[in-house]
């Protein structure tokens, strides 16, 4: 059982650019990243609104001289503190990314990026090169990924439980954009907007999520794809909210995606099936302490969190917060990414090469692919659902 003794002598010093006051995700930062006493939250540049940002930085307990008006200008400001920060957090709107991340690891910081990353690849490729290059650690917040049960399904997946993998089923599918709610909302606003969202909507707000649990529970890479999508709220247009995407990975398993904003009366449908050649499991976000097991031929199973028939998580950062039977979530999960992300940045700090290639956490590569998926996806949708390759 998991208990909060595993800390540094010493929590990171930490930032957020963004998640000020009446952001949708800035909270979930927060909560997640201070639960096990591994970051501390000391400065920030919350808000586009300074004076906002400063209310809401102090209401928060930060000093109100490290509440900042810009990235740029808290950045600076900290790299001449003795005790200024060590790592930030990016949750601003999607094309701001780039930039703000560009310059944290340029000011020397490990890195936590909402998704999707960047616009293109080549801007994700160049953040890549640059961590390296100054030797620091980019986590991407592929929230979803740190639930026990999907820790589970990999490790089932890994150790061949379902055998050969064959089809994978995957879909984000909520209904709380039917209507055109974005003339009221500022959140939704930018999303639909190309300028601040990017070359697609629903494809990089959600579909990027349950394509990254079907990339690190089977670890198949995407070969060829074929992309439908389209606007039912025609003011969208061109950005999509509704898509649907067929897939050919390596090796000869297929597989679907749908991401959709437009599911009426859906909650969130943030389901994953992985059907193999024996057995298949399947995963839903509104259940997450649940796994369905099917073996063929045999009744269908559901596996409960916190029982020790599950496999054990090898780095031990995924391990049950409170016993089977108690609900875990979201935020459990977003703690658990966070808890792995400081392990990242401090083995980093200390050069520990070892500690840093065993240990999994959403880093580049899962904010690359990401960004990969939203751009073939346009260029198939573009010529009428094309096949095209995916590298
Ligand atoms: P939002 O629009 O609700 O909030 C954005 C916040 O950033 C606001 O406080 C705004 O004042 C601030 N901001 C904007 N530009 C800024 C800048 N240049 N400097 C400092 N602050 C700035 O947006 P939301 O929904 O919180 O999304 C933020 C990011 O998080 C997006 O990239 C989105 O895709 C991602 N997201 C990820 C989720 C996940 O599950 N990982 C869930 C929801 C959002």
């Amino acid at each position: 059982m998991f208990n909060e003794e595993r800390r540094f002598e010493q929590p990171f010093r930490w930032a957020m650019v963004g998640g000020g006051r009446g952001s949708q995700i800035g909270y979930a930062h927060r909560s997640a990243a201070q639960r096990d006493g591994l970051f501390t939250l000391v400065a920030g540049a919350f808000d586009l609104d300074p004076q906002r940002c400063r209310d809401f930085g102090t209401n928060l307990g930060v000093a109100a001289d490290r509440c900042y008006a810009g990235y740029k200008e808290m950045f600076e400001a900290e790299a001449g503190r003795a005790d200024g920060i060590q790592a930030v957090s990016i949750a601003t709107p999607n094309s701001t990314h780039y930039e703000i991340c560009k310059a944290a690891l340029n000011a020397g910081l490990h890195v936590v990026c909402e998704k999707p990353i960047t616009f293109t690849t080549e801007e994700a490729e160049e953040l890549k090169a640059l961590a390296a290059d100054k030797g620091r650690v980019i986590g991407v917040m592929y929230g979803y990924s740190g639930f026990p049960m999907v820790q589970q399904a990999r490790e089932m997946v890994q150790r061949g439980d379902l055998g050969e993998i064959r089809v994978i089923n995957m879909q984000f599918a909520h209904g709380f954009h039917n209507e055109e709610y974005e003339k009221n909302d500022p959140g939704l606003k930018w999303r639909v907007s190309p300028q601040a969202s990017g070359p697609t909507y629903v494809l990089g707000d959600i579909g990027t999520h349950v394509f990254f649990l079907g990339e690190m529970i089977t670890g198949l890479e995407v070969e060829r794809l074929s992309c439908m999508r389209q606007s039912f709220i025609p003011s969208r247009a061109p950005l999509e909210d509704n898509a649907h995407v067929m897939m050919q990975f390596k090796g000869g398993a297929v597989g679907t995606l749908w991401a959709s904003a437009v599911n009426a009366g859906s909650m969130h449908q943030q389901k994953i099936r992985i059907v193999g050649a024996k057995a298949s499991i399947e995963w839903w976000d509104e259940y997450p302490n649940q796994l369905r097991y099917e073996i063929q031929g045999e009744p269908a199973r559901v596996l409960e969190r916190g029982m020790n028939y599950l496999y054990q998580d090898a780095a031990g950062v995924s391990a049950n917060r409170i016993g089977g039977g108690h609900a875990e979530g979201f935020f459990e999960s977003w703690a658990n990414l966070y808890h792995r992300f400081a392990l990242a940045f401090d083995a980093a700090d200390r050069d520990d090469q070892a500690t840093l290639s065993e240990l999994w956490f959403p880093g580049i590569d899962a904010g690359i692919e990401g960004v990969r998926l939203c751009e073939k996806c346009v260029e198939s949708a573009d010529q009428n659902a094309a096949w095209v390759e995916y590298k």
